[in-house]
């Protein structure tokens, strides 16, 4: 088994190191989606950095021709050339902005394409080890913090990066000597930021996993609203709401705090830097080693460097939150699915459903060993019913049958090909499921129906529908076939949502067939309706089928009985009744139950 680590989802604590910001440059990397574009988009930023730069230089050109004479022509030549200048900037800002936003977009849409996509071919094993409303909170989450940094603060960033480099070079090529007194403030904000970094950025990380706690709670609290209140559990769960809700309130108001005091910070570190510019300036000018022009510009120059780092600044928590949440989606994104085809796998050709285990070892968890020497054989269009104490083992040798899980030892065959030798698909594809549970999509009652078997007919699914007793309810709804089921089908009652599943497995047509408690939770009426229907498709199918009423699987040509892992007991009823083994005690538990029931004493 290729299991990475239990911890997929790795808490955001305080990532340390150099690889910090690793993951959100890898999805920065998705701006590359649309190449041209995003080069377009960097062109422009240039360009309008450049004249929004070059609009300083010309201030300081102002100022010189104005010193030197007070001819308002020359004066006016310089305010036409900065305004062309401000116009020229605001129109590529303009146009690299609205390009910008569209670069974003698909980038977005492709990381969210690439998630939803892996978590399809992820195995059962993964989902196994996290809770699904936690993973699907975490997800939402996650892609939502990195969505917003995407859209908002993305832009104005790299941007600013532009603006820092081009100031940079402009000073550097004015004037060195005052370019390299203004870049003293650089490590002194690059030190705040690291500061901010430390002490910050692990409020930050904290809030973020709080507020990921509320969510969770929240989803939960409302998933399991009705059995709140049949447990009259309303007080408690809104307690244990505001204990969580404290808590992220404080880690809040901390982290808010921490990155608040750093504005004053900058503003401070940013006024002494100019003002040493302009002492150091002055001293020039009297030397007569600089012109006011130059450091006027210098002066505009020193304000506006400054500025993209405020921007970092301000965004610290927003960067870290990001990166945070990239790597949480990336972590999912690099889990190997450990299901997967093997090389060279072949279409499992149609099947006649003659399917074989043979000296059958499976784990969940290394170690833990739950089927332990597996033998059986079904024959086509035979019943093979399953029973034993709960968590014998009776599901999972389903969850192998249809490959969810990857066995650890022995061969398991269907018409003499090995179901590790074919492709996952074709080989589900040819196995039908009803489960304890049935589900269904939130989509119409023939959409639903047509799930069973691409391309399946309107005609096909009503067929179907009649012969798994479902017409009768179906017409009765709202829109007959057309009703669109919400939440799953919480518009339906449990044995109609299971006489649909039938019904679906019936369209799939296929050769063998599992049912998995499938009766367990309905009444006694509900059950007679049910059974009626799994007959009718049992017929020419070979079927396995899980009860925990033995009466269910009596008329199986092949009863297995299951306890701890191992096939203890095999046989038909009859046969096993006459041994009075395991599975005649087992009958005769319940049977005496059912006459307790009848008969109490
Ligand atoms: N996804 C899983 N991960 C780990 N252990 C599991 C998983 N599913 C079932 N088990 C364990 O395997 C054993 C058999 O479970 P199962 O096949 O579901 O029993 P049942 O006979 O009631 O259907 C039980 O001990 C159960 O705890
Ligand atoms: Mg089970």
């Amino acid at each position: 088994m290729t299991l990475s680590t239990t911890d997929t989802l790795a808490k955001p604590g305080a990532p340390a190191g150099p690889g910090k910001f690793r993951s959100l440059l890898r999805a920065m990397r998705y701006l590359w989606t649309r190449k041209i574009i995003f080069l377009a988009v960097m062109i422009l930023f240039l360009i309008g950095t450049i004249a929004f730069i070059s609009l300083s230089v010309m201030l300081g050109f102002a100022v010189n021709s104005l010193s030197r004479s007070t001819d308002p022509g020359a004066l006016l030549q310089v305010v036409m050339v900065m305004i062309g200048l401000a116009l020229v900037a605001f129109i590529t800002y303009y146009l690299g902005f609205r390009l910008f936003a569209g670069v974003t977009q698909s980038a977005l849409f492709q990381l969210r394409q690439d998630l939803f996509e892996h978590t399809q071919e992820l195995s059962l094993r993964f989902f196994d080890r996290q809770p699904i409303g936690e993973l699907m909170s975490r997800v939402t989450n996650d892609i939502d913090v990195v969505t917003a940094f995407f859209q908002q603060p993305l832009g104005t960033l790299i941007m600013g990066i532009f603006m820092l480099m081009t100031t940079l070079v402009a000073m550097f090529l004015l004037d060195y000597r005052l370019a390299t007194i203004a870049s003293i403030a650089i490590p002194l904000l690059v030190g705040l930021v690291c500061l901010l970094a430390r002490v910050a950025g692990p409020a930050f990380a904290l809030l973020q996993e709080r507020l990921a706690d509320l969510n969770g709670l929240m989803e939960e609290t409302i998933a399991g609203e009705k059995t709140i209140i049949a447990f009259r559990q309303q007080d408690q769960v809104s307690g244990k709401q505001a204990e969580v809700s404290e808590a992220a309130r404080d880690t809040g108001s901390r982290a808010q705090i921490l990155s608040l005091v750093m504005n004053p910070l900058t503003i401070l570190v940013t006024n002494i830097n100019v003002a040493l510019v302009a002492l150091t300036g002055s001293i020039m000018i009297i030397h007569g080693t600089l012109s006011i022009g130059v450091l006027t510009t210098f002066l505009s120059l020193t304000m506006l460097f400054i500025l993209p780092l405020v921007t970092i600044f301000a965004n610290y928590n927003f960067i870290l939150s990001a990166s945070v949440s990239a790597g949480r989606i990336f972590s999912i994104m690099d889990e190997q699915p450990d299901v997967i085809d093997r090389p060279g796998a072949v279409e499992l050709k149609p099947v006649q459903g003659h399917v074989v285990f043979r000296d059958v070892n499976f784990s969940y968890v290394p170690g833990r060993q739950v089927l332990k020497h597996n033998s059986f054989e079904a024959l086509p269009g035979q019943m093979i019913g399953l029973c034993g104490p709960t968590g014998a083992g009776k599901s999972t040798i389903i969850n192998i049958l249809t490959r969810y899980y990857d066995i650890d030892s022995g061969v398991i065959e269907i018409d003499g090909q090995d179901i590790y030798s074919v492709t996952q698909s074709s080989l589900r594809k040819q196995i039908g499921v009803v489960l304890q549970d049935p589900f269904l999509f939130s989509d119409t009652v023939m959409n639903n129906l047509k799930y069973g078997r691409e391309g399946a007919t309107d005609e096909e699914c009503i067929a179907a529908a009649k012969d798994a007793n479902c017409d009768e309810f179906i017409n009765r709804l709202p829109d007959g076939y057309h009703t669109l089921l919400t939440d799953g089908g919480s518009n339906l009652s449990q044995g109609q949502r299971q006489l649909l599943t039938i019904a679906r497995a019936m369209v799939a047509n296929i050769r063998i067939l599992i049912l998995d408690e499938a009766t367990s939770n309905v009444d006694t009426r509900t059950e007679r309706n049910i059974q009626a229907a799994i007959r009718k498709l049992q017929a020419g199918r070979t079927s396995f089928v899980i009860a925990h009423r033995l009466s269910t699987i009596r008329p199986a040509q092949q009863i297995l009985v299951i306890n701890n892992g191992e096939i203890v007991e095999r046989g038909t009823h009859d046969e096993m009744m006459k041994k009075s083994g395991f599975y005649y005690d087992l009958y005769m538990s319940q049977f005496k139950g059912r006459i307790a029931e009848i008969i109490p004493v």
